[in-house]
């Protein structure tokens, strides 16, 4: 039996970080963080996207956050973490911007209106195929007004007003902590069907790009590894790829 986590009820507030999964690392090195400690930043100078990307966000305008969970997840169960966060995520942008079309970009990617959204990186640390602790660094664009990344929309840009960063923060938590604990029930079928269902490409055709290639083709389905099967509308052959191996072309 896991001991129960209460995500958001710990909260550790910075000014400044170099990047909140650099400090929740940290903290796990140094100290014993309760599962479901927050760290919260206004600022960082040193956020860290996927790909050895940086993560783009004004002071003080956006969701800045990393989550430590302790748990024991079976490794190969890896990607029902990113799973549940995604679904998480999404519901919580559903109460702020119900009228929106919002989708989930394998592996992690939260789009609104086919721009993005949010970034999560998720950092393990496994023993004996074991996950024993998880940093979930989350950044979703809120109240920021420009960015420099073309592709990046925040709440603000499409409502036109200012949203509390505190309610949102309540929403991500409420539903975080509802998700997190259907998966710590073994409530693989339901997380899987509305992960896939949320998917942008699932079952629809959309652009991609494999090296120099590009193609047409649609998602049939997701791996328990993470990694997806596609159709190409050419050959209608279906392919398997790993993060990393193609480009979704939006
Ligand atoms: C991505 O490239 O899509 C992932 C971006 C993750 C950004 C968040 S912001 C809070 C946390 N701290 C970091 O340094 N990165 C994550």
């Amino acid at each position: 039996m896991h001991n129960y986590t209460k995500i958001g009820k710990v909260l550790h507030h910075f000014l400044i970080v170099h990047s909140t999964n650099d400090v929740a690392k940290d903290m796990l090195s140094k100290t014993k963080p309760s599962s479901g400690s927050v760290i919260l930043a206004d600022f960082q100078s040193n956020g860290r996207g996927q790909r050895t990307n940086s993560w783009e966000s004004d002071k003080g305008a956006n969701i800045l956050t990393s989550i430590i969970l302790n748990h024991q997840i079976q490794s190969d169960h890896f990607f029902y973490l990113n799973k549940i966060v995604c679904i998480a995520i999404v519901e919580m942008l559903n109460k702020i911007i119900p009228n929106e079309c919002i989708e989930i970009k394998w592996p992690n990617d939260i789009l609104v209106n086919k721009k993005k959204i949010c970034g999560i990186l998720i950092e393990n640390t496994i023993m004996n195929n074991i996950i024993q602790h998880s940093i979930i660094g989350i950044g979703i664009n809120i109240n920021q007004e420009i960015f420099v990344n073309k592709d990046a929309i925040s709440i603000f840009q499409i409502t036109n007003s200012k949203f509390e960063i505190n309610t949102a923060l309540e929403y991500l938590f409420e539903s975080l902590n509802n998700w997190y604990q259907n998966l710590l029930s073994y409530k693989y079928k339901l997380i899987d069907s509305v992960y896939i269902n949320l998917l942008y490409g699932y079952h629809n055709e959309f652009n991609y790009q494999i090296e120099n290639e590009l193609f047409k083709g649609s998602i049939e389905s997701i791996e328990n590894d993470g990694s997806i099967n596609i159709r190409n509308s050419n050959t209608d052959r279906i392919s398997q790829f790993y993060f990393k191996q193609i480009k979704f072309i939006l």
